[in-house]
């Protein structure tokens, strides 16, 4: 067996690994779920569920990684094999293929329109319609823009061309010399872009509010919210979204870090930057803006017009209105690109080392073939909004809970509590305190259990009976996808015994 690619250095992993979990989530799904959820009460909710179910599952997927990585294997069919010796484990494992897939064939799609408004707002091509307008008609050509743009127009198809061109650039050079390279020039280039931005925004008062008020307004406790289970399921969401938990692309990624080198740090830290990405940054920047602009009283309904809304008609518009604008929103969207190409490179990885390990193309066939299945797939969610919603409630909401759920039960159940409590620990500097231990024992799966319950309650039978064309059309290809991938796990398993 030829040796494994590992990242070239601990910064290097870290930076991928932060750029993994920092995405479009950080800036665009965290403050309009904030907002929606109780404001600042929402923070409750969302620390502990960081505390007991994404931490630990975060240390879980590095060591789940790094284990399958010795032996060869980046991706659960393969991994959960060796963890737990039952042939079923196998296709359990299939989950790890079939989320981050669905999930990048719109996402990728999504990441493209940051691109195609970069290059709108660097060529001053975005609306600059006149200050003394109504509110409302001022933000009539940003929505029509929004509109004809997302049909998908002939420019939008072609930056999402691009789009879909420049990830498998990155991913055809590799481990370290693509992805990491890239996410130690992104990483940087993001915080300081959405550093100024956040300095920027902060200082706009116009005469329907100022900044400072949208952060009151974002903060604001409201705790009698949190009687409602709404808001704690939607915490419990935002925290698995943002840190791409359940995804099976931390796994992978992990897969490529050498035996003993640490995980329990340099997981901590990935994490830590994907918060502060998160908590201060994207929560200094949308929302504020949006209510310096439309003021505290139409704030409720600004953050409930969802994040697309805020992302691509409510900040450019208000961006026009200040001095440099354009170069603002250049900012805004390319920060948005970074950030989300990072993820999306990360989403197709699973699918390219699966390739790889278990049927033994060599990369650049491997991203080759991702990249042409991810373009006719992403046709879908691109023609059809309603079946990328579709999509994304399967694959990025649902069952990422459960497969989070297998991962910690084939960890800590079927591979022996003890063992996986050694996994985590081996090579690190500091242990994690042993109190964490029963929390991923016992605490971890019971909520994820709780959760996936209450979903299932509350959720899922009114999304089962609703169904136009769009959204048989979603699932079906999801059906497809699943039993493709299903089938490629047992040509992959039998081609290993006829080798073994
Ligand atoms: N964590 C990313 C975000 O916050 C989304 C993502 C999920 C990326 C899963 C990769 C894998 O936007
Ligand atoms: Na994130």
């Amino acid at each position: 067996m030829e040796s494994r690619e590992h990242w070239s250095s601990r910064i290097g992993l870290i930076l991928a690994m932060a750029g993994n979990a920092v995405g479009l989530g950080n800036f665009l799904r965290f403050p309009t779920q904030a907002a929606q959820n109780g404001g600042g009460a929402f923070m409750i909710p969302y620390m502990i569920a960081m505390l007991l179910i994404a931490i630990p599952l975060m240390w879980t997927e590095w060591a789940i990684g790094r284990y399958g990585g010795a032996k060869g294997h980046g991706t659960t069919p393969a991994i959960f094999r060796l963890l737990w010796k039952n042939p079923i484990s196998k296709y359990i494992g299939v989950l790890g293929l079939f989320v981050p897939f669905v999930v990048l064939c719109y996402y990728i799609y999504i990441e493209s329109w940051t691109l195609g408004y970069s290059f709108y707002a660097l060529l001053g091509l975005l609306p600059h319609p006149d200050p003394s307008l109504t509110q409302s008609e001022f933000l009539k050509p940003f929505e029509n823009l929004l509109r004809e743009y997302t049909k998908p127009s002939v420019t939008a198809y072609i930056f999402f061309l691009i789009t879909v061109a420049f990830n498998g650039f990155i991913l055809y050079r590799g481990i370290s010399g693509g992805i990491e390279k890239f996410a130690k020039i992104a990483m940087p280039t993001l915080f300081i872009l959405a550093l100024f931005l956040m300095v920027r925004v902060i200082l706009i008062e116009t005469p329907h509010g100022t900044a400072v008020q949208g952060l009151d307004f974002l903060w604001h406790p409201n705790l009698s919210e949190l009687s409602n289970p709404k808001v704690w399921l939607a915490a419990a969401g935002q925290v698995f979204f943002t840190l791409s938990l359940g995804f099976g692309a931390i796994i992978t990624y992990a897969s490529y870090i050498k035996k003993d080198d640490d995980i329990v740090a340099s997981g901590l830290s990935a994490a830590s930057l994907n918060e502060l990405a998160e908590v201060i940054l994207g929560g200094s920047i949308a929302i504020p803006a949006a209510v310096a602009f439309f003021g505290v009283i139409n704030a409720t309904s600004v953050a409930s017009s969802g994040a697309f809304n805020l992302a691509f008609v409510t900040l450019p518009a208000l961006f026009s209105q200040l001095t440099g604008g354009d170069i603002l929103g250049f900012f805004w969207f390319f920060l948005l690109f970074f950030a989300g190409a990072t993820s999306s490179v990360a989403i197709t990885m699973p699918i390219v080392a699966f390739l790889e390990d278990e049927f033994g193309l060599s990369r650049k066939i491997a991203v080759t073939v991702t990249v042409i299945f991810t373009f006719l797939v992403a046709q879908i969610p691109i023609f059809m909004p309603k079946a990328l919603d579709e999509m994304d409630f399967w694959a990025g909401t649902f069952f990422v809970v459960l497969f989070a759920l297998l991962e910690v039960v084939v960890f800590f159940w079927l591979f022996g509590g003890e063992r996986a409590w050694e996994e985590i620990n081996r090579g690190a500097l500091f242990k994690v305190p042993k109190l964490f231990y029963y929390i991923l024992k016992y605490v971890t799966p019971l909520s994820l259990f709780a959760i996936l319950s209450a979903w299932t309650l509350s959720q899922l039978p009114q999304k089962l009976v609703t169904g136009d064309f769009q959204v048989w059309a979603a699932r079906f290809v999801m059906i497809f996808i699943l039993a493709l991938q299903a089938f490629m796990v047992y040509l992959a398993d039998r081609r290993r015994r006829n080798e073994g």
